[in-house]
Parts: C-alpha cells; sequence; structure tokens
C-alpha cells in the first residue's frame, strides 16, 4: 500500500494522495444521499457510511479512504448526545462532568466498526483504510463549549483554574480514544488519525504540559500506524514528535520544507495544499500542487493532502486537477 509506504518512509514514485473531509458536501453524490438521510442517520448506517466513505475514491481514485464518521460520534457511547447543525452541538459540561464521563462503550459503536468492515471488504488491496478519532483536548473544547467556538475559553480557562482535573479529565478521554482507535484497526483501518483541530490555540507550555501528553497517551501501544494533526499550530511542531505518532499532519502556513524542519526529516510528514488554491481554477490548482511537490520532490515520507479539510464550495474539476496534478508528480 502506497500509503503505508511513505509511512514506513520508503522511496515512492509518487507521493500517496488523499484529502481531509474528502467524503462530504462538496460531492454530488454525497449531497444526493444526504438529501434522504440525515448526517446521524448517515453515519449510524454501516452500508451508508460505507458507501460515502468508498465516493470519493471511486471519484478521484485516491490512495486513502477515511471513514466516514465525525470527531464527536463516540461521545454518544459516553453518555453525551451531540447533535450536528451542522456543526456539532451539545449542552456544555463541566470540567468535573468531563473527569467523571464513564469510558467509552465499545459495543455502543459497533455501528462504526460495521464501516470499516464493509469499506475494507470493497476497497482495492492497495488502497488505504483509514480510522479516526478527535485528540483529547479538541475533543474537551467541544465538550465544555457546546459546540464551535472562535477561541474555545470554556476548555482553555479551565485548564487554567483546575490543570490537575483538566489534566485527569483528558486521559479519560484519552483512554477511550486508545480504545476506540484499537477497535478500528481490529475492524479494518490500516491507518489511524489524530485530529487535534484546536490544539493551536494553546502555549508552547500547555501542549508539552498536558495537550500533547493527552494525544500521546491516545496513541500509545496502537498496533497500526497513526497520523497527528494539529492545524494553525507553527509554533508546536518542534514539540510535534513527543505525542509520538508514526507521522505528522501540517498545515499550509509554513511552507512544507519548512514544517518538515521543525518536525524533523526522520518523521513522514502529511500536507498541506491550502484548501483556497481548491476555489480557483484547474490551472492554477495544476501549477499551485505542483509548486507544492517541487519543495518536497524525491524526499520520501511525504504524503499529499490538503493542508485541512476541503472546502464544501470546491468545484469537482478542481478537486479532479488537484489529484491529477498530485499523481503526475513522478
Ligand atoms: O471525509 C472525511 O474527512 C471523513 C469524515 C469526517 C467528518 N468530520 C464528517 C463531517 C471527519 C474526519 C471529520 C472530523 C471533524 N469533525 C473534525 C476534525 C477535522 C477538522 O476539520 O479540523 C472536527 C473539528 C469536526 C467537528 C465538526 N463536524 C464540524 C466543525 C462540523 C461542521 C462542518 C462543516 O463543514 O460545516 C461537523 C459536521 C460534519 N462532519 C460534516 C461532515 C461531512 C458536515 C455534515 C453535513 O453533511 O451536513
Amino acid at each position: 500500500m502506497r500509503m503505508l509506504d511513505a509511512l514506513a518512509r520508503k522511496s515512492l514514485d509518487r507521493p500517496p494522495v488523499w484529502f481531509m473531509r474528502q467524503a462530504g458536501r462538496y460531492l454530488p453524490e454525497y449531497r444526493e444521499l444526504r438529501r434522504l438521510h440525515s448526517f446521524a442517520e448517515a453515519t449510524h448506517t454501516p452500508e451508508i457510511a460505507a458507501e460515502i466513505t468508498l465516493q470519493p475514491v471511486r471519484r478521484f481514485g485516491l490512495d486513502a479512504a477515511i471513514v466516514f464518521s465525525d470527531i464527536m460520534t463516540p461521545l454518544e457511547a459516553m453518555g453525551v448526545p451531540v447533535e450536528f447543525t451542522p456543526g456539532p452541538s451539545l449542552s456544555p459540561l463541566s470540567l468535573e462532568d468531563v473527569s467523571r464521563l464513564p469510558e467509552l462503550d465499545l459495543d455502543r459503536v459497533e455501528f462504526v466498526m460495521e464501516t470499516l468492515a464493509l469499506a475494507r471488504a470493497e476497497l482495492p488491496d492497495d488502497v488505504a483504510l483509514i480510522g479516526f478519532c478527535g485528540a483529547p483536548f479538541t475533543l474537551m473544547a467541544y465538550l465544555l463549549e457546546g459546540g464551535g467556538s472562535k477561541d474555545f475559553m470554556a476548555v482553555r480557562s479551565a485548564a487554567v483554574r483546575n490543570p490537575k482535573l483538566a489534566a485527569e479529565a483528558l486521559h479519560g478521554l484519552a483512554r477511550s480514544m486508545q480504545r476506540y482507535l484499537e477497535a478500528q484497526i481490529a475492524a479494518g483501518a490500516d491507518v489511524v488519525q489524530v485530529f487535534d483541530s484546536w490544539a493551536g490555540l494553546v502555549s508552547e507550555r500547555t501542549f508539552l504540559d498536558t495537550v500533547g501528553p493527552a494525544a500521546a497517551a491516545t496513541l500509545e501501544g496502537l498496533t497500526a500506524p497513526t497520523i497527528f494533526f494539529a492545524p494553525d499550530a507553527s509554533h508546536l511542531l518542534d514539540h510535534f514528535p513527543t505525542v509520538r505518532a508514526t507521522g505528522y499532519g501540517v498545515d499550509w502556513r509554513l511552507p512544507l520544507p519548512v514544517a518538515w524542519d521543525r518536525i524533523g526529516r526522520s518523521h513522514p510528514i502529511q500536507g498541506s495544499l491550502d484548501p483556497a488554491v481548491l476555489l480557483t481554477d484547474p490551472e492554477t490548482v495544476q501549477r499551485e500542487v505542483t509548486a507544492l511537490l517541487d519543495t518536497v520532490r524525491g524526499a520520501a515520507g511525504h504524503i499529499f493532502n490538503l493542508g485541512h479539510g476541503i472546502h464544501r464550495a470546491s468545484p469537482i474539476e478542481n478537486v479532479s486537477a488537484m489529484v491529477a496534478a498530485a499523481k503526475e508528480a513522478s
């Protein structure tokens, strides 16, 4: 598998190609299915979720599929109901509430495992299946805030007020997510990715003291290669390896070689085209993809991806141009 080879830093004729949020609303066939089924129904029904997982791979010939689910989906199996409107929405919890959450009940996320098994059975042998979860800090950010936020002050202030309880709460989430990822691997995931979407909000010290160790605990002992992704975290790149993932995902803010030098060239890297490039035109997309690949041409351990999730308004012809240009990179 090209994806596993890149994570093992083998020399390849071209990098593996996939992109975050590849199963989603920019795709007409996704919107078609979502007309018939709510997001909750689509994620909870293995046949539908597996179909959505496969859609972008069929259309673009990608080297990896990411299971169709959400970072907030497993929280229901810890007793926290979450609605999608379309972002996650829930009754805000206190830090004490989070520290007392029960461990994830794996029987209640069996639908995710069935989705993985169905998707794995349909995928070509050389296409990797990616499982995922939210990192403890990012999950806690949503749990304390009750939904999305620009600055997630609730989690940041709670962590300062009571660092000991915050660390305890994060480690509880880490234990559950570690078991959730291992179950995904057992169900057919070839690689797992941890999304720490809001880790970039914290200081270097808080990352080293609490946020990073909780992400590390999530990955500890897993039996498949792992990727840790945190956007808007240029100030933390030197410390990414403390998470002890196999590879690291970065956004577009720094040139890819600069980010790679900071993380360390011995670690595989994934990224990092600006999703805004996909709102231009096929010629511009091709030029930008080629320019990006020229900066790391030939380096073992690069996985082509966007620097964050694809924007829903991205025209299909631009996405096709991106994949074609990335695959021509030999
Ligand atoms: O294709 C894929 O990447 C797999 C599926 C996936 C979804 N969410 C589906 C989804 C993945 C990997 C996620 C991760 C996720 N979810 C993250 C981490 C990645 C990141 O973007 O930083 C976060 C922070 C969330 C929380 C979340 N869920 C938000 C903010 C939203 C609203 C998104 C938006 O674009 O409006 C969701 C809902 C959601 N999750 C949708 C999808 C396809 C849109 C649901 C719809 O169809 O209405």
